[in-house]
């Protein structure tokens, strides 16, 4: 018998398709399948995604990631989670903890990596990527992220739009295409700033890929308005001279 596991999986950005065979598999093969939830008697999305798989003989466990601000409740919630989940790996169980998208991209497993490193370095560990929503927004709009010299930035979209400004002048200086994460609301005053600057035809917006609402499109198609935390913007300014 293999010695028990904790399997950190990245589960893709929500279409059920979209998890990796390697995914799929450290889900049937654990015995406990654990994800993150906000909150108290929430359904995890990440659970959500991978529905399909949980069978109903696996124990379930919702671990509880508080999305707030202050470090004391996040760093308790880290622990907690990451001492679970070693316990129930001594018990002898094989454990899968999902992750929406990829595992090592703002994600809630790198904290549960981290963690136990640091104090379980004996605990075995290993991690599946899972297909980002960078990723899959890029394929829905048919928008190349990178090419040649191109940079790209990955970042969350900033809280004001003097510093996403400089952020745009930034990008276009050094050819970087940038990826903006946790739009959401940030979109009122991001759509205005994009007019101004004559971008908005060049950004993609996109909302909820890969879930049965997805929206991906033109950013000058989408009206100002608040804007689900599952949305992200890819802006380009520039191309390279060379291209088909
Ligand atoms: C905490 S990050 C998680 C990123 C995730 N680990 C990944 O690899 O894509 C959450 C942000 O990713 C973006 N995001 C994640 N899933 C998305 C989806 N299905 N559609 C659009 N944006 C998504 C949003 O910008 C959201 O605010």
């Amino acid at each position: 018998m293999a010695t028990p596991s904790l399997t950190l999986v990245g589960v893709g950005p929500g279409d059920p398709s979209l998890l990796t065979l390697s995914a799929v598999e450290a889900i049937q093969k654990a015995t406990l399948v654990a994800y993150p939830v906000s909150k108290e008697g929430e359904d995890g999305i990440a659970a959500h995604v991978a529905a399909l798989w949980i069978t109903e003989e696996k124990r379930r466990l919702p671990l509880l990631f508080p999305m707030v601000r202050e470090s004391e409740p996040r760093q308790k919630a880290w622990k907690e989670a990451s001492e679970k989940l070693v316990s129930l790996v001594m018990e002898g169980e094989e454990v899968a903890f999902l992750c929406q998208g990829d595992v090592s991209l703002f994600a809630s497993a790198s904290y549960v990596l981290l963690y136990i490193k640091a104090h379980h370095p004996n605990c075995p560990i290993r991690l599946i990527p899972g297909i980002t929503a960078i990723s899959a927004a890029a394929a829905v709009g048919e928008w190349p992220l990178s090419l040649q010299n191109d940079h790209l930035l990955i970042l969350p979209t900033p809280n004001d739009s003097e510093s996403l400004k400089m952020l745009l002048d930034d990008a276009f200086r050094s050819n970087t295409v940038l990826a903006l994460l946790k739009l959401g609301r940030r979109w009122t005053w991001v759509r205005p700033l994009l007019e101004k600057k004559g971008l908005l035809n060049d950004s993609l917006f996109a909302q909820r890929v890969g879930f049965s609402d997805e929206n991906v499109l033109l950013a000058s198609k989408v009206p100002a308005t608040d804007r689900p935390y599952f949305s992200l913007l890819l802006i380009r300014q520039s191309w390279p001279e060379t291209l088909p």
